[in-house]
Parts: structure tokens; sequence; C-alpha cells
């Protein structure tokens, strides 16, 4: 057989590692040979490939990044993009495509199944968001990273007394905010699925100075929001795939703190480093699991499917269940976070 592989989206750690895993599995398991297409969707619709063996794929299981670039582009949204997108597949003789990705990318390769397109989604993000998966690889790698920065911000906080107040990516859910939350034992955590009032914030930071010298690290998702009308917001901008350009709602908060318990505030927004180098273990053999799977699924004719990590298993479901919704915080979980606040 012929398999392209794709990888679509903001990167995360572990997507050198289902590239590898795609072509060990292909070539050593099946006799296939590979392409890999570059940036994303762009690389299908403009035709734009590298040919990946086993010798290619070396050095890439630690890798983070991916090799074959990404981009946010989608044949929807380009001109010609389905026809253009066929034509590449066809020219290529491809038997299937593996499209590596999060919401966004996966949502168009269900689009394209719809019109015959022979794909097998892997999910991806270290949003951990994609639905009918029980985690996505990246996510483990960003908590951690998340989580070593709570505690270096704990010790610097308790010196000097301090609120710290630390912004992790979480667009539209706080699964990166609770874990990290958790697992750093965050003061108070911010999540997009439950709208924050900015008055009971300030009385748990309060309650806890005024216990001695407690400093307190808040983690606050970047997609966090208070209580409509409890605090003045700017007006969002929006890029140009439509998503708002989000990063910033720890400086709100930091200043309503200040301004209204009088501690000495400061903030550090982890941004882009959550997604940024080497993959922990369990991503990397997420990850490698999620590769074998999408070249077994395709040659057993599994197309419109994706991965899944379902109670431990590799197993595949229907695209259309992963991408109808965003996965929330699962509430038992969110309870249980709660119970270390203040
Ligand atoms: O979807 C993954 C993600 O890292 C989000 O958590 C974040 O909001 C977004 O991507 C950032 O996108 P960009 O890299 O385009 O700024």
């Amino acid at each position: 057989m012929r398999i392209g592989v794709l990888t679509g989206g903001g990167d995360c750690p572990g997507l050198n590692a289902v590239i590898r895993a795609v072509v060990r599995r292909a070539e050593r398991g099946f006799g296939d040979e590979v392409v890999g297409f570059l940036d994303g969707w762009r690389g299908v619709v403009e035709d734009d490939t590298v040919s990946l063996d086993v010798d290619a794929c070396r050095g890439l299981l630690p890798r983070g990044g991916t090799v074959l670039g990404t981009s946010r582009l989608q044949p929807f949204g380009m001109q010609d993009g389905v026809e253009r997108a066929r034509g590449t597949i066809e020219r290529h003789g491809l038997d299937g495509l593996v499209v590596v990705g999060g919401e966004g990318t996966l949502s168009c390769a269900r689009g394209l199944h719809e019109l015959g397109f022979p794909v097998v989604g892997v999910p991806k993000t270290i949003d951990n968001d994609i639905s009918a998966t029980e985690m996505t690889f990246g996510f483990e790698t960003a908590i951690e990273i998340a989580t070593e920065a709570i505690d270096r911000l704990h010790t610097t906080a308790e010196s000097h007394d301090r609120v710290m107040v630390v912004e992790v990516m979480g667009r539209h859910v706080g699964h990166i905010a609770a874990w990290a939350g958790m697992a750093g034992g965050a003061t108070v955590t911010l999540v997009p699925e439950e709208p924050f009032d900015i008055v009971e914030v300030c009385a748990v930071v309060r309650r806890r100075h005024e216990r001695g010298r407690f400093a307190s690290v808040l983690v606050v998702a970047e997609g966090a929001r208070p209580i409509e009308g409890t605090m003045e917001m700017p007006e969002e901008e929006v890029d140009a795939f439509g998503h708002v350009r989000l990063g910033g709602i720890a400086h709100l908060v930091s200043a309503e703190i200040e301004h209204r318990t009088g501690f000495d505030t400061r903030v550090t927004i982890l941004g882009h480093v959550q997604r940024g180098g080497t993959p922990t273990a369990f991503d990397r053999v997420l990850a490698s699991r999620f590769g074998v799977a999408a070249v077994d699924a395709i040659h057993e004719g599994g197309f419109g499917m994706m991965t899944s990590l379902t109670a431990g298993e590799i197993l595949l479901v229907p695209l259309s269940e992963a991408v109808t919704e965003v996965k929330k915080l699962d509430s038992d979980l969110w309870d249980t976070a709660k119970v270390f606040f203040a």
C-alpha cells in the first residue's frame, strides 16, 4: 500500500513519535511506502511532500515539534482546496491518509471522509479536549511542564510573601489548569467551564494571607472568564482562522487581586513553553500506539475512524464522535480539585 501522513493545527510533543510509528509499522509490518505531507493540509492541497522511511525517522522519538511542519490551513478554506487535495491523493496513488491533529484538523478529516477520502484520524493536542478518547498525547507533557513551573513559583512566592498568578493554555477547557493546579497545590484554579467570581477569589487569597506568611499560587486557564458583568473585560481579537486570540486573563486577574487585597501580585504566562520540547515517556508510548493503530486501521479499511485511548486500550471510534463537541473537564475530577482550594 501507499500511505500518507500529515500533522495539522498547533504542534505538540509526540507528533514525531507518531510519524515514526506510522513509518515503522507501514514499512516493516506491511512493506508499505509512506509519503509525508508538509505543513498539514497545505501539503495535501499544494502537493508538497517528502518520502519517509525508517532511516529518515532515526532520532525522532524524543524530538518535540513535528518534522513535517504544521499549519491551520484547511482544504475547505482554500480555493479549489478539496479538488486539489483529491488530485494529490490520486497522483500519489494513496490507499490511506493518517491525519494527526486536533479538533480543527480532525473536523476537516471528517468532512473529507464524507466526500470519499480514505482518512484515519489520530488525536493530538496539549489541551486534551478531543471527545471519544480519554487522553491525547502532548497533554501529559504539558502538565509536567506546568507543574514544574508552579513548584518553582511556590518557593519565590513564599520568600516574598506574594500572590503568583500562572496562566496555562486551555482555550475552551481547563484540563491543563485542573491537573497542573492539583499537582502543584494551587490556591485556586480558574477554568473556562466555570466562570469565576473575583470577589470569592480575593476572599480565598485574603484568608490565606491573614493566617500568616502564606503565599498564594493561582492557576488560570487562558480561556477562563469571570461571571458576566463582574469584571471589566477588553474586546477580544480574532485571528485569521476565527480563533479568539487568548493570553492575558492572568494580567486582569492579577490587577484585580492587587487592587482589591493590596497584596503584592506577579504574573507568569507559560504560553508555548507548554507545547515545546521532548515528550514524556507516557506521551511517547501513547503516540507510538496511536501511530501503529492508525496504519492497522488503514489495512482493515477503517476509514473515517480515529484512534482512541479507552480504558487503557487503543480502539477505533468514528471521527464524528470525536469532533462534535469538545471534551470538558470531568466533574468528579473538578470537585476533587476544589477540595484543595484555599
Ligand atoms: O490548541 C492548542 C493550543 O496550544 C491552545 O491551548 C492555544 O490556545 C492555542 O493552541 C494557541 O495557538 P497558537 O499557537 O496559534 O498561538
